[in-house]
């Protein structure tokens, strides 16, 4: 008799690791795509996944759906390790139903999500979905509405992090577009809120579902992706690199790692990396790879807004998180994408106790009615709140321009910055001194017999005067002016003599950052 039933449930559990079914395996195949259970099998170390509410499955019997009834009910849900560290994940399931979202679905996601907020570890989930499961209507509207409550119960808790591996449409986006970080896969993923037909009827427009909303498209355009991958290996592996320089929760700090890499390592070539003449272009990444840890720099955001550079690396072990102009792109500006783009990030670093390094290099916001009106003024703003309002040691080196906002912006002291540093190239002025010269010197410039002869000597006496770090440093705005080639010990110094920072604000429900 037990034997009966240990068969029949045996059975059961093996028709729920089919999922829909063999040949529903074999078309997600043949579209290039792997399973929800071999993705889990890619991301987690081998035969650690415990799966939860596999035999769960819909009530729903409108539409024939009781003809139309699997285990786990298009997705995959429960938990298991990476490198050792646990995780709860969910993966939709696209070979039941099109790993649409019924109520049942919703439900196991957000169980999910609760453990863990509360056992205070990552959560990772694996789209490749249709959307909401048009026969529930109201009732997949409403699991789509409990997953986006639940996203933000766990914004600033625990990470989020979204693989975007196959279609994610309507309101399925939005999940994603909560968690911290998004990671697309070239050729596979799509993500947009109306898809081609309906661009098409509505707008008129033809647009392929790569161009309105492939990985491409939100990797360079629109930012919605953080990474783009080639495949779904490589997600994978982005996912492994990103989580090992987070900590599990908010309240712990992310793990010291042995690197081997000297703390007091000297660069004397770093000097060498910035242009005399600072209207020539440089690479930025040329100096993070120098100071940072075996030259190891995680990049996120890599073709989004890339005027402004920002990702992960180690200082001696410890993780930061580094902000960076970049005079390779616009001249190292800040535009829209660029101010949103290192926002978020600050604020994420601020979240998960990652310190935040700025190396600022910046002629100041970009300038032009397309900027004005599309709303730097409100999109500028969130980066000195976000730098406001992070309390996380926060460690500025000018490096050259620093220029009227952009100076204030980029970790300036007065926003709360702790150490500031300054290279004997900074400039740190209102305007750059043509600039300067051009507005205090009109009326002299115009009556001049000559000049240019004037103008020179103007911009000279501006540039001695104003264009160096030393009227700032005697200010105290700058602490320090270090040789470069001793940046990467100085920063660490800094992080070491930072390592306790207590900073308590007065409590309220919360800001209102201006978005
Ligand atoms: C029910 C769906 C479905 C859906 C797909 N299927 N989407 N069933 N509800 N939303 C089913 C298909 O009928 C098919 O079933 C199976 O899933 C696989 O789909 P295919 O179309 O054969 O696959 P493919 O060619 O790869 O195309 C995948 C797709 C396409 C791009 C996702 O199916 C598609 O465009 N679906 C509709 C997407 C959409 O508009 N979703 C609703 C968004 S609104 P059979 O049995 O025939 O094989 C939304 C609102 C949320 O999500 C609001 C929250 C705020």
């Amino acid at each position: 008799m037990h034997s009966e039933k240990l068969k029949n449930f045996l059975q059961k559990r093996r028709q729920a690791d089919q999922g829909g079914g063999e040949e529903r395996i074999l078309a997600q195949h043949d579209k290039g795509k792997l399973t929800a259970r071999e993705r889990i099998g890619l991301l987690l170390d081998d035969g650690s996944f415990t799966e939860i509410d596999a035999l769960a499955t819909h009530h729903y019997y409108e539409f024939e759906m009781q003809n139309k009834k699997f285990f786990g009910d298009g997705v995959v849900t429960g938990y298991g390790t990476i490198n050792g560290r646990k995780v709860f994940l969910f993966a939709y399931d696209f070979t039941v139903l099109g790993g649409t979202l019924s109520e049942m679905g919703a439900k196991k996601i957000t169980k999910v999500m609760d453990h863990a907020t509360r056992v205070g570890c990552p959560i990772i989930g694996i789209i490749d979905s249709g959307g909401a499961r048009i026969q529930e209507g109201i009732l997949s509207l409403d699991g789509f509405a409990s997953i986006f409550y639940h996203n933000q119960l766990a914004s600033g808790v625990v990470p989020q992090i979204t693989c975007s591996i196959g279609p994610s449409a309507g309101g399925a986006v939005y999940s994603p577009a909560m968690t911290d970080f998004v990671i697309m896969v070239d050729k596979l993923a799509t993500m947009f809120v109306t898809g081609p037909e309906v661009v098409k009827t509505v707008l008129g427009e033809e647009v392929s579902f790569d161009e309105l909303g492939g990985a491409m498209s939100h990797g360079k355009i629109s930012g919605v992706s953080h990474f783009v991958a080639k495949n779904e290996f490589q997600c994978m592996d982005i996912v492994k690199t990103l989580l090992s320089y987070l900590p599990q929760n908010s309240t712990e700090e992310p793990s010291i790692v042995n690197t081997g890499d000297d703390p007091n390592r000297l660069d004397n070539n770093l000097i060498t990396i910035v242009p005399e003449n600072p209207l020539q272009p440089y690479d930025m990444k040329e100096i993070i790879h120098s100071i940072v840890d075996n030259h190891q720099f995680f990049e996120v955001h890599e073709l989004f807004a890339p005027n402004v550079i920002v990702g992960f690396c180690r200082l001696h072990g410890r993780t930061v998180g580094i902000v960076a102009n970049q005079p390779m792109v616009l001249a190292g500006a800040l535009d829209i994408d660029s101010s949103n783009k290192a926002s978020r990030f600050v604020r994420f670093c601020d979240c998960y106790n990652i310190p935040i390094i700025t190396l600022v290099d910046t002629p100041g916001y970009m300038p032009g009615t397309q900027q004005e009106h599309g709303g730097i003024i409100r999109h500028g703003s969130k980066l000195l709140y976000a730098y406001c309002e992070a309390t996380v040691p926060k460690i500025t080196i000018i490096i050259g321009k620093a220029y009227g906002g952009a100076y204030i912006a980029m970790g300036s002291k007065n926003l709360g910055t702790d150490m500031n540093f300054a290279w004997p190239t900074a400039q740190i002025a209102v305007l750059g001194s043509e600039a300067a010269v051009r507005i205090m010197n009109r009326k002299e410039l115009d009556a001049a017999k000559d000049p240019a002869a004037l103008k020179k000597q103007l911009v000279d006496n501006f540039s001695e005067k104003f264009a160096n770090p030393y009227v700032a440093a005697s200010y105290g705005t700058v602490d320090t002016v270090i040789d470069p080639a001793e940046t990467r010990p100085a920063i660490i110094r800094a992080l070491e003599g930072l390592a306790n920072k207590r900073e308590r604000r007065l409590p309220r429900k919360h800001g209102n950052i201006n978005l």
